[in-house]
């Protein structure tokens, strides 16, 4: 039987959406939000408990060395970019007051875990933060882009050779709020073995 706890939780689930970095405002969770939220990831399922990922978090300070890192990645595989182009690279990385890169770990565990799995978990740890920052009515954003793995940015993040760059996670507070797209129902997506 449904419990109040799970008409909550799904409600939350319901009311997220993504938000796109440039529409998350000023102010970013405080500390003890984004210890939450940091926390929510740790709970994601994890085969071997090897936990084959990390977050960075990009401070207001290091928001200029990320502009130039994304400048220097879209030059390195657009040697003809415009200065419109470059602007637009380098004003990326002033978007959401809270900008986190998530990492993942290639590093040979003991158990071995493949690759697939390891990412997954990665994908539960981001979505468990998302939800958590619903909860606490900040928005969120998830995105990529070209550069993920440029060696400027891997540079900047000073990542070892058997770690990627997987996607960054942003957050804020949401002044204008999207119309909920509609969800499939359980029946498009689920069946029983005949
Ligand atoms: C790993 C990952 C990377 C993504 N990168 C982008 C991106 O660069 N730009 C973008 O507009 N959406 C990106 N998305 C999709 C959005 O985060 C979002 O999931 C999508 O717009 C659907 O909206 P919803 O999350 O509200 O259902 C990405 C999603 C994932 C899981």
């Amino acid at each position: 039987m449904p419990t109040d706890a799970a008409e909550v939780l799904l409600a939350h689930m319901r009311a997220r959406s993504h938000v796109a970095p440039k529409r998350l405002e000023a102010p970013g969770p405080n500390a003890d939000a984004l210890n939450l939220i940091f926390s929510a990831a740790a709970q994601a399922p994890d085969h071997g408990r090897i936990r084959p990922w990390r977050f960075i978090v990009v401070p207001q300070d290091k928001r200029e060395a990320l502009g130039h890192a994304f400048v220097q990645a879209l030059q390195t595989r657009d040697a003809h970019a415009s200065p419109a182009e470059m602007n637009i690279a380098y004003e990326k990385a002033f978007r959401a007051p809270c900008l986190v890169l998530a990492v993942l770990s290639h590093a040979p565990s003991e158990p071995q875990v493949p690759a697939h799995e390891r990412l997954i978990s990665l994908g539960a740890a981001i979505q468990n933060m998302v939800l958590m920052a619903q909860t606490l009515a900040i928005g969120s954003g998830i995105t990529s882009g070209q550069s993920m793995n440029a060696s400027s940015i891997r540079d900047l993040f000073k990542l070892d050779a058997d770690e990627t760059c997987i996607c960054y996670v942003a957050f804020g507070h949401v002044s204008r709020h999207k119309p909920q797209r509609k969800r499939s129902e359980p029946t498009a997506f689920v069946s029983v073995l005949d």
